[in-house]
């Protein structure tokens, strides 16, 4: 069935989290995507196990709808094959560490050489140039570095990591962004491209209305904010403030579990329909209330009433009592509430897979959705699954060509036959 990316082959050189996000949505959308492995694999095929010798979930969830051949790129014979391939696919993606292709070889400039309709896509802690370029990132390093840590939490707390993976999944999704438009240009030029993210730089970007409030400091205070701002220079951490034009927080539920609230934004045209649920005519009827501003300026006493009113219902009981009136709010859902969640379910959100090491498990779903190029998400493969395949299929190898690349240590993590073996 045609796909948005039929016909686009990747050659997917990437590991841990930042690239498999991206080739997995890549393959999610039609690629034909060939994950490229040493042959002792992606790291994380190991990471956080939960069943003895089985691929991890860190693996299974974000290594979807790919092919797995596993190559010695430290072998003459593994660089014969990895060129041919190179020759064979429309973009090949890669996060290591600083210097890593180089080291084998392979830079941009050298890959340009060998195919030049080849769009090389990188991810980079802090991108291939500027002080930091040399240095290691993971996804926490991200986002200390790129304005989120310093942004989220509590004034009187430390900084905080948010749970959304925006350092690596984040800046998956630029790369995968990157790597459409230039396939895109391809189209009029012919030529390849080099798009690299750097997850400094990706992070930063998601941070950028913390940047809107960084410059307003500069004339005065952030009468959103909670906190007070008088006489600050860097943007706050907001705690669970909107951060919006509208006031907004989290307002506690019954029975007070971790869990148990429900956030809620107080927009503007809905202020006087939520007082009156909340505290009839003479909530409603309240100057400390009546516009943004006293609202703005009152707001600790505004979300006191709220919590009041809300410790009597559920968080589910509140979303449906404001609903009701057509306030923006959302419960805080527990990653249990989302597996067992109708909406999510429906929307194919959280869907089974069944993998031949581990049996049942269950990965995220798309959430891109095309009304012309269907998902059938597909298990991830297992180690060197489809080497032979790939060799076959792809390349055309006959049997004497696959016995002389494997003599020659194409596939053979034996150091003996590295040409240059880690120190
Ligand atoms: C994530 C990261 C910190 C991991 O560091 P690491 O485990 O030391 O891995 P590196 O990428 O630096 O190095 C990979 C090594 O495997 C080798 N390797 C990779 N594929 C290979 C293959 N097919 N055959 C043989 N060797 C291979 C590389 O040559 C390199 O060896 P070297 O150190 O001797 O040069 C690092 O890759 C990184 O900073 N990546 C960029 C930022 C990023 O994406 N971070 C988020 C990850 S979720």
């Amino acid at each position: 069935m045609d796909k948005a990316l039929s016909g686009i082959r990747i050659l997917d050189m990437t590991h841990v989290q930042a690239g498999p996000t991206a080739s997995q949505l890549l393959a999610w959308l039609g690629a034909d995507v060939i994950k490229f492995e040493p042959p002792t694999g992606d790291v994380t095929r190991s990471q956080l196990r939960d069943v003895p010798n089985a691929d991890s979930l860190y693996f299974t969830m974000l290594n979807c709808n790919k092919r797995s051949i596993t190559v010695n790129m430290k072998n003459a014979a593994g660089k014969e094959v990895f060129v041919a391939l190179l020759t064979k696919c429309d973009v090949v993606m890669e996060n290591f560490g600083p210097g890593v292709l180089d080291r084998l070889g392979f830079s941009w400039e050298t890959i340009h050489q060998i195919n030049p309709a080849v769009v090389m896509a990188s991810i980079k802690g802090f991108g291939s140039s500027g002080p930091y370029a040399d240095f290691k990132a993971y996804e926490n390093v991200a986002q200390a570095m790129g304005g989120a840590m310093s942004t989220t939490g509590f004034m009187d707390g430390p900084p905080l990591v948010s749970g959304a993976q925006i350092g690596d999944s984040g800046t998956g999704l630029h790369l995968a962004i990157g790597i459409l438009a230039a396939l895109q240009q391809r189209h009029r030029t012919g030529q390849g491209q080099y798009v690299e993210v750097a997850m400094m730089d990706g992070v930063m970007n998601l941070c950028r209305v913390k940047f809107r409030d960084h410059q307003r400091l500069t004339r005065g205070t952030l009468s959103e904010f909670s906190v007070p701002t008088e006489g600050m220079r860097d943007t706050p951490r907001s705690g669970n403030d909107s951060g919006g034009g509208q006031l907004g927080n989290t307002v506690k539920c019954k029975p007070g579990g971790p869990n148990d609230y429900i956030y809620v934004v107080v927009q503007e045209a809905v202020w006087s329909a939520l007082a009156r649920r909340v505290g009839g005519e003479v909530l409603a009827a309240d100057e400390r209330f009546a516009m943004i501003q006293n609202r703005r300026k009152n707001q600790k006493d505004m979300w006191r009433i709220l919590n009041e009113f809300a410790a009597g219902y559920t968080k589910w009981e509140m979303m449906g009592i404001l609903n009701e009136i057509d306030v923006p709010c959302g419960p805080i859902m527990s990653t249990n509430d989302l597996a067992n969640d109708e909406h999510i379910r429906l929307r194919e959100m959280f869907i089974e897979l069944d993998h031949p090491e581990r049996g049942k498990w269950f990965n995220v779903g798309m959430p891109i959705k095309l009304s012309d190029s269907s998902v059938p998400i597909e298990r991830s493969p297992l180690l060197g699954e489809h080497t032979e395949e790939v060799l076959r299929s792809v390349l055309g190898y006959s049997n004497a060509q696959v016995a002389r690349l494997q003599e020659g240590g194409a596939f053979s993590k034996d150091p003996q036959k590295q040409e240059h073996p880690r120190p």
